[in-house]
């Protein structure tokens, strides 16, 4: 589905030059949950920017579904850290906005926003505005919106990262739940090991700058995973697994 070829990222500043990925290559199938980890300032967002579209890499290519990504397309949802809702538009006006953008019909995506809605527990709170809403709900509004279009692929950057930690877990099960349902492709960047291994079916870990693919780790646990105590050992296997590589040496 994402196709990712011997991309390198040079950035020129006005001290000099950065190079912030060397020769990634990274194929991620129809359906399949990547998450990328490591360390700040290793290119996770250079990375996922180039696949979206937003970032031109400096060599190399990625391709979607078969085609090469030159811009933001709209089969692509990006999500961010920070939700960015509009704030003077309800709940209901915020997830049916791609809709709107792109002149589609309201009517028509409605009964998707609905089920979407209440796919993450927020049945009932159509109405209201986003300040009413604390952190994680305005996450769960903004996870809505950027499925409201069915997009083929979802990228995040880290989505959950300002949530408290309980908030944060819910929102990672809430997250595999509606990828297990929709089978959306999924590249996730995230500063946590858990995060990881609850969501990923494998997590890449990148060396710091330039940036490059250290290893791919696949993640064989069954679904739906949980941070509960009864999947506590196979989580934690590979959560132990996952720090002890990102501790080493050469990921510092
Ligand atoms: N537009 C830009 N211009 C110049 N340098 C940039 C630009 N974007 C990123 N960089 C540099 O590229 C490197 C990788 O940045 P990037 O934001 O991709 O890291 P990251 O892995 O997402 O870090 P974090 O975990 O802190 O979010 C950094 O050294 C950063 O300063
Ligand atoms: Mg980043």
């Amino acid at each position: 589905m994402i196709e990712v070829s011997d991309v390198s990222q040079v950035f020129s500043t006005g001290s000099g030059t950065v190079h912030a990925l060397s020769h990634i290559d990274l194929d991620v199938h129809e359906g399949e949950f990547v998450a990328l980890v490591g360390r700040s300032g290793c290119g996770k967002s250079t990375l996922l920017r180039t696949v979206a579209g937003l970032n031109h890499a400096t060599e190399g290519t990625v391709t979607i579904a078969g085609t090469p990504v030159t811009r933001p397309r709209r089969d692509v949802s990006f999500m961010f850290q920070k939700s960015a809702l509009l704030p003077w538009r309800s709940v209901l006006g915020n997830v049916l906005f791609p809709i709107q953008l792109r002149g589609l019909r309201r009517r028509d995506y409605l009964e998707r926003a609905h089920d979407l809605l209440e796919l993450v527990g927020l049945a009932g709170f159509e109405k209201r505005r986003p300040n009413e809403l604390s952190g994680g709900m305005q996450q769960r509004v903004s996870l809505v919106r950027s499925l409201i279009t069915e997009p083929e692929v979802l990228l995040m950057d880290e989505p959950f990262s300002a949530l408290d930690a309980l908030t944060r877990t819910e929102l990672s099960e809430e997250l595999q739940r509606v990828h297990m349902e929709t089978g959306t492709t999924v590249v996730f960047v995230t500063h946590s090991v858990e995060e990881a291994v609850l969501l990923a079916d494998r997590v890449v870990v990148l060396s710091p700058r330039p940036g490059r693919i250290h290893t791919v780790l696949p993640i064989d646990a069954p679904r739906p995973r949980s941070l509960s105590a009864e999947q506590a050992d196979e989580i934690g296997r590979y959560s132990g697994i996952l720090h002890d590589l990102l501790m080493r040496k050469e990921l510092e």
